[in-house]
């Protein structure tokens, strides 16, 4: 993914629980982006619309049951067979903001206390994917997240198993060091949460190459 180019986009991750609000944050990023009359696309994983996301739609609605490892494992082709058309559009200066990305894809797999799916080895097809310019957790306790119109009825809606992702997304971030990870506080109004993600925003350089991937964890 080397390139000589300057003034790509940039390429902004959005982490967070279930009922964080990562979603209506991304479209307010994205209007107000739009709106300064820059180019910016948005981008959720998982995205459902292709085979790979039907599969994973069937299994988190529960119409279908998958191994553990298998639903791992096709989240992250979701992520791979996307990953060509974002690195075009950020070299043709789209900034791509991304609803979840691999750090949703190794902490969910792994807060499902599988024994043989531990952090490391979800983390692992990660491995060389794009890495984000800079990536936003958005913060709140899962208690909280619960109390704002409670989950809905998908896979991994539980109070026990955000929590455990809540922890998790805490030592991922611990062992990757390299990326730079901004954790917002997301118990705040609306208005407040996108200020301070615009604030990070605002600071990147426009001038980096399109050369960096995710790694190994410390
Ligand atoms: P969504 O609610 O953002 O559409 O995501 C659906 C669920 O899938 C959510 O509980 C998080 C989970 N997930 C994974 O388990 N692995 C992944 O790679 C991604 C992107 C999401
Ligand atoms: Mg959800």
């Amino acid at each position: 993914a080397r390139s000589t180019a300057i003034f790509r986009g940039h390429l902004v991750v959005i982490e967070g629980l279930d009922r964080s609000g990562k979603s209506s944050q991304c479209q307010l990023l994205l209007e107000t982006i739009q709106a300064s009359r820059q180019r910016a696309r948005y981008v959720k994983f998982p995205d459902r619309t292709t085979p790979t996301g039907q599969m994973i739609n069937s299994y988190l609605t529960g119409q279908a049951q998958q191994d553990d490892h298998s639903i791992h494992l096709l989240f992250s082709a979701n992520r791979w067979e996307a990953i060509k058309g974002i690195e075009e559009d950020l070299m043709n200066g789209f900034t791509v903001i991304v609803d979840r990305y691999s750090f949703s894809g190794a902490v969910y797999s792994a807060a499902k206390e599988n024994p043989d799916l531990s952090l490391d080895w979800a983390w692992y097809p990660e491995i060389g994917l794009l890495k984000p310019d800079i990536l936003f957790f958005l913060d709140i306790s899962s208690a909280d997240a619960a109390k704002r119109g409670g989950y809905g009825a998908e896979r991994y809606e539980t109070e026990r198993m955000q929590a455990r992702v809540r922890t998790l997304f805490t030592e991922l971030f611990q062992r990757l060091d390299n990326v730079h990870v901004r954790v917002i506080d997301a118990g705040r109004s609306i208005q407040e949460v996108h200020q301070a993600i615009l604030e990070g925003v605002d600071e990147l350089p426009w001038d980096q190459p399109l050369d960096m991937t995710l790694g190994k964890l410390g």
